[in-house]
């Protein structure tokens, strides 16, 4: 395929995305009636294909367009040969940086359903402005392991095209590390099971006929957002714990489903230590969040909070200075940025 049938693809993938926002994802929930739709238990599969695992039999369910379906075969063929998934099953949600399919899992995955996130091709991506987040960052190549070759460092330093796809695929692998890490920290996110070069595979927050829609779109009485609310700051908490901070964490990354929450999205993930504006970044997130749940009733102190949170941390609040304004070659921006560390 050529770049400008690339093109194409996704200029019609973001047409279709612009009239249909989430394909299949809950409907705005009528103020909590206690009733939750039922989840799906791994018995409820409804049958598992027989697979030939090699990558020329992967065929799917999902009607994708013809680029689609090029670049789905190419960015989940592993999972395929891998016995991740026997098939797609439809698309969730197409976005600026990445598409989530809903897949059938193969003989590896114990859920009963499970969630490609598939990325653009490094050309195409409507790149985040990633640099603020990626200070302080080690890289890591496409299996999650920090990349130590000088030769990939200096490349990825000076932007050359190859450079440019190692921190594509880093800025992946951090999601995939980070779901990896929270997940066994008891953080609400989904369970990651795969890493690919383009795409990442975790657990499906739904059921078989619908997504878990975002926070931002379910309405909450005060008791439950009182308890959901509490638990995101748990959340927050642990990931603190474990020196993470989300970096773009709103209700439109929380999925809400069966009275429970699920954070995700975490490329852009930020270390607290390493990153001089670790302490905006995070006033940010904590700052989002409470913007929805006081929209929901409840009196929140966002400030209050995120000092609170940070400080019990061990970590100092300082004076708001972008880093784009700090030189490293002048002693006394070298000190403001030691003294954020
Ligand atoms: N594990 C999952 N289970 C079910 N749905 C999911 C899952 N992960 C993501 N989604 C759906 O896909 C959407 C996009 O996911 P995500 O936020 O990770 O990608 P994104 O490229 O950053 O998109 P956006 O720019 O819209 O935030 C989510 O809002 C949600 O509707
Ligand atoms: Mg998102």
């Amino acid at each position: 395929m050529n770049t400008n049938d690339y093109i194409n693809f996704f200029d019609e993938l973001d047409d279709f995305d612009e009239s249909e926002k989430v394909l299949n994802a809950g409907k705005r929930l009528p103020r909590n009636t206690g009733r939750h739709p039922k989840k799906l238990s791994v018995t409820d599969r409804v049958f598992v294909r027989e697979q030939d695992d090699s990558r020329g039999n992967f065929k799917f369910t999902y009607k994708a367009a013809r680029f689609e379906e090029w670049w789905l075969l190419d960015s989940l063929g592993n999972f395929y040969e891998h016995k991740w998934i026997t098939d797609v099953l439809k698309r969730v949600k197409g976005g600026k940086e990445a598409s989530v399919y809903q897949c059938q899992p193969g003989a590896e995955v114990d859920a009963p359903l499970v969630a490609a996130k598939v990325y653009r091709p490094r050309s195409l991506r409507n790149l985040k402005n990633d640099g603020e987040y990626r200070v302080g960052r080690v890289d890591l190549d496409e299996d999650g392991n920090a990349l130590v070759k000088q030769a990939d460092i200096h490349a990825i330093a000076k932007r050359t095209s190859y450079g440019e796809e190692l921190r594509h695929q880093s800025w992946i692998a951090y999601e995939f590390k980070t779901l990896e890490t929270l997940f066994e920290a008891g953080v609400d996110v989904p369970k990651p099971y795969a890493l690919e070069k383009n795409a990442i595979l975790m657990e499906f927050v739904g059921d078989a006929v619908t997504a878990a829609p975002p926070l931002s779109s379910v309405a909450l009485d005060v008791d439950e957002a009182q308890e959901i609310y509490e638990r995101v700051v748990r959340n927050i908490d642990i990931m603190l714990t474990h020196n993470r901070i989300h970096g773009d964490l709103s209700a439109y990354n929380i999925l809400y489903w069966d009275g429970d929450i699920k954070l995700i999205d975490f490329p852009q993930v930020v270390l607290p230590e390493s990153n001089p504006s670790s302490w905006n970044i995070f006033q940010r997130d904590v700052i989002r969040v409470c913007q929805y749940f006081s929209a929901q009733g409840m009196d929140c102190d966002a400030r209050k909070l995120a000092v609170d949170l940070w400080t019990s941390h061990g970590h100092k609040v300082f004076k708001e200075v972008d880093p784009k304004f700090l030189d490293p070659e002048k002693p006394e921006d070298r000190k403001a940025w030691n003294q954020r560390k």
